[in-house]
């Protein structure tokens, strides 16, 4: 069994998977439930003193499951912030979480929400988790559910403040020198200027940096020819496959300020999901919206997983996970075929005759017409090199991985629908 135990913040944590802010952090019952996972951190629900407590429009979650296989893990939902009125969350559930936490040797992230750009309204809340023995705090800046400044009495509230420099170090820096304890900031994937964003971050003193949070979305029963759940934008979980944006996202961050504590996750489902976000600079890596669609037990398989991972990986503890941020680039500084595209692809396609399975998914996928599959023939599929692009969707799609992408000159295998692709611009001009 591989070692999982890491550290964040010189803080010791039994392994790097916890849950990111929400209910599950909210109260003791709650925490109690997913520390039994096996987890070793969670962030609590984010405490705000904003409009009173939200007790939100119930029913609040709308599952997109019945609009689709594919959206399965999808929904959209209109809660918002702790449902509990603050006083009564600091004095009587904090204590129960932290006791809770402290039992099963978890770490317990504080989290809360100020009024956007004003700065004084983040610090109350800091100084009362600290005063209770919370060892870091997570500011919830982007939250899904901001107006973007439309309406003036939503404008302050979430993204807004994670969407500029300049405000999210003034809050950050103001956050920073209010307390001892460590700060914690967390991106949002609705902002264009991530690397800004972190490098403000940085220079006001932040501590560590956390992201994705969630995006906003909004549905249409297109039966009912009405929205969906409710006729407004909400809090969206995009289920799995928007993990990878969020790693383009992650990277962005990681990259720019690769000496930063960092917080990953969004998507994640499963323990190959944990372990892409071990490899680009994530310190720990948080499941959240997984945990509604397929319940608490989907934390301790992927723990189990990541464990038999690492093992059959060889790495014997955390810091042996490889770290693929020295191989991140700009797509534009990728090797190129030359000053201009050769007319007649140099890469093509080669099938494996005892592979192949005659299923002729790749001719139905081919976007240039180019493969063609005799099935009265019950031969491998042919193509015409005139109309291929060599692009490669043939060998990605392959259900019996019967594709290769090879050199037509020598037959060099440069891409096997595994890893990166081999870097075979070598030709006489030196392109
Ligand atoms: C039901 C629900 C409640 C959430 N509440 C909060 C919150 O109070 N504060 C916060 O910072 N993020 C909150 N989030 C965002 C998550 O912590 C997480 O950043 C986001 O959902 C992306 O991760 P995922 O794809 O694993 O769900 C919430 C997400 C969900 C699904």
């Amino acid at each position: 069994m591989a070692d999982l135990t890491t550290k964040f913040l010189g803080v010791e944590v039994k392994n790097p998977v916890g849950v990111t802010s929400c209910d599950y952090g909210g109260v003791e019952r709650l925490v109690r439930r997913v520390a039994e996972q096996g987890i070793g951190w969670i962030i609590a629900k984010t405490v705000h003193k904003i409009d009173g407590p939200h007790r939100w429009p119930r029913p609040f979650f709308y599952s997109l499951r019945h609009f689709g296989n594919d959206l399965k893990d999808s929904w959209v939902g209109t809660q918002m912030f702790h449902n509990m009125p603050y006083e009564k969350w600091l004095d009587e559930e904090l204590p129960k979480c932290l006791k809770t936490a402290k039992e099963f040797d978890v770490l317990f992230i504080g989290s809360c929400s100020g009024i956007g750009a004003d700065h004084e309204t983040w610090i109350p809340f800091l100084k009362d988790m600290e005063e209770r023995g919370v060892p870091m705090i997570e500011l919830d800046t982007g939250g899904p559910h901001a107006t973007f400044g439309a309406v003036d009495a939503h404008k302050n509230v979430g993204a807004p403040l994670a969407l500029d420099p300049a405000t999210a170090a003034k809050v950050t820096k103001a956050c920073v020198e209010a307390v001892k304890i460590p700060i914690i900031f967390k991106t949002t994937p609705q902002c264009v200027n991530t690397a800004q964003v972190a490098l403000a971050i940085r220079e006001a003193g932040g501590q560590a940096i956390s992201g994705n949070n969630a995006f906003y979305a909004t549905w249409i029963d297109h039966e009912a020819c009405t929205f969906y759940g409710v006729p407004a934008s909400g809090g969206a979980s995009m289920g799995r496959g928007w993990q990878m944006f969020s790693l383009a996202k992650i990277l962005e961050t990681t990259c720019t300020v690769p000496d930063m504590p960092f917080i990953g996750g969004g998507g994640c489902y499963t323990y190959d999901d944990l372990a892409r976000h071990l490899m680009i600079g994530c310190d720990l890596v948080g499941m959240c919206s997984a945990i509604y669609s397929r319940g608490v037990g989907v934390l301790s398989k992927s723990i189990t997983g990541l464990n038999d991972w690492m093992d059959r990986k060889g790495f014997k503890t955390i810091k042996d996970i490889p770290d693929l941020r020295k191989d991140y680039m700009y797509l534009r500084d990728w090797k190129r075929e030359g000053p201009y595209m050769q007319e007649i692809t140099p890469i093509v396609p080669e099938f494996d005759d005892e592979k192949c399975n005659r299923c002729g998914l790749c001719e139905t996928i081919c976007p240039y017409g180019a493969i063609t599959l005799d099935k009265q023939a019950g031969t491998k599929p042919t193509f015409d090199r005139e109309l291929c692009y060599g692009c490669g969707r043939c060998v990605g799609d392959c259900p019996t991985w019967a594709v290769k992408m090879i050199k037509h000159d020598t037959g060099e295998i440069i891409w096997d629908g595994r890893g990166v692709i081999k870097d075979w611009v070598t030709d006489k001009e030196g392109y």
